[in-house]
């Protein structure tokens, strides 16, 4: 719709919601979908959280397994063997967490992802919290000016997040040659699953959509870009899959580490 004569469509007073009363006249349980978004969205957080602090028991030594939350490990407080890109950085505080430069990108492109915003806007921000039910918010802003107008950057958390995922394949590879030399065990199985999903994630993103077939006049010009939006979009069409599923293999493969390295478990081997 045209803004009236001399102003912009950003000059324009923000939407006002509906007053309507009751809230809603749903008799479902609506609610349930938001309340499980929540309390999985917060497990995952809490978890990742104590973890990544901890610093004890993310190197199962013997396997060369590397949980994927201290990956690159990259300082002088990294046990021995657990540094695949060596160690430029010196001893880190306890305070900061050894994958310090990986975690930060890891949580703004989970945090900036399109599907975790429908999530979290429904289920915590309760804007609105489920169709026909009305919010709490008076006025509605939408992404258009801070702090939501930074969810923009998600496109460039993308490109970081191609990086890290390199790198935790990479782990997990080097992973199949332990301190005995070529094996598998079950810690690989569950390195790989973890990798291989959070390529179908991070290639399923809607920038990477964009990145493959975005902006593009003629498909018929542009054969292979056509063919790889081709590929994206048909994973693209599973993101939230892939979004949850990312998330039960993250904790997954941590806790499988924790407890070999630990010596909690011992890692099944199906070769040497
Ligand atoms: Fe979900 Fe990009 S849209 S990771």
């Amino acid at each position: 719709m045209a803004s009236p004569a001399g102003t912009s469509p950003t000059d324009s007073p923000a939407p006002v919601r509906a007053n309507t009363a009751p809230r809603t006249r749903r008799t479902d349980r609506w609610w349930l979908p938001p309340l499980l978004t929540t309390l999985g969205l917060a497990t995952f957080v809490i978890y990742a959280t104590v973890r990544s602090f901890m610093r004890t028991d993310y190197w199962a030594a013997e396997h060369h397994y590397l949980t994927p939350f201290y990956s690159p490990c990259l300082s002088d407080s990294c046990v021995a063997g657990s540094s695949h890109f060596g160690t430029p950085i010196g001893e880190l505080p306890v305070f900061i967490p050894l994958a310090f430069l990986s975690l930060p990108f890891l949580l703004g492109f989970r945090l900036t992802c399109y599907y975790y915003r429908k999530a979290y806007y429904r289920s915590i921000w309760m804007a609105p919290p489920a169709c026909a039910v009305g919010e709490p918010h008076e006025r509605y802003t939408g992404e258009t000016r801070l702090p939501l107008i930074l969810q923009n950057v998600h496109r460039y958390f993308f490109y970081v997040a191609l990086v890290i995922t390199l790198i935790n394949t990479y782990d997990a590879i080097l992973a199949f040659g332990g301190e005995n030399g070529f094996g598998i065990g079950l810690g690989n199985v569950v390195l790989l699953l973890n990798v291989v999903l959070l390529w179908c994630y991070t290639l399923s993103c809607h920038s990477c959509r964009h990145v493959t077939g975005g902006r593009l006049k003629h498909f018929s010009r542009n054969p292979v870009r056509y063919r790889l939006w081709t590929q994206v979009s048909k994973l693209n069409t599973r993101h939230m899959e892939f979004a949850w599923l990312t998330l039960g293999t993250l904790v997954l493969t941590d806790l499988y580490v924790w407890l070999v390295s630990s010596g909690a478990i011992a890692d099944l081997r199906f070769i040497n």
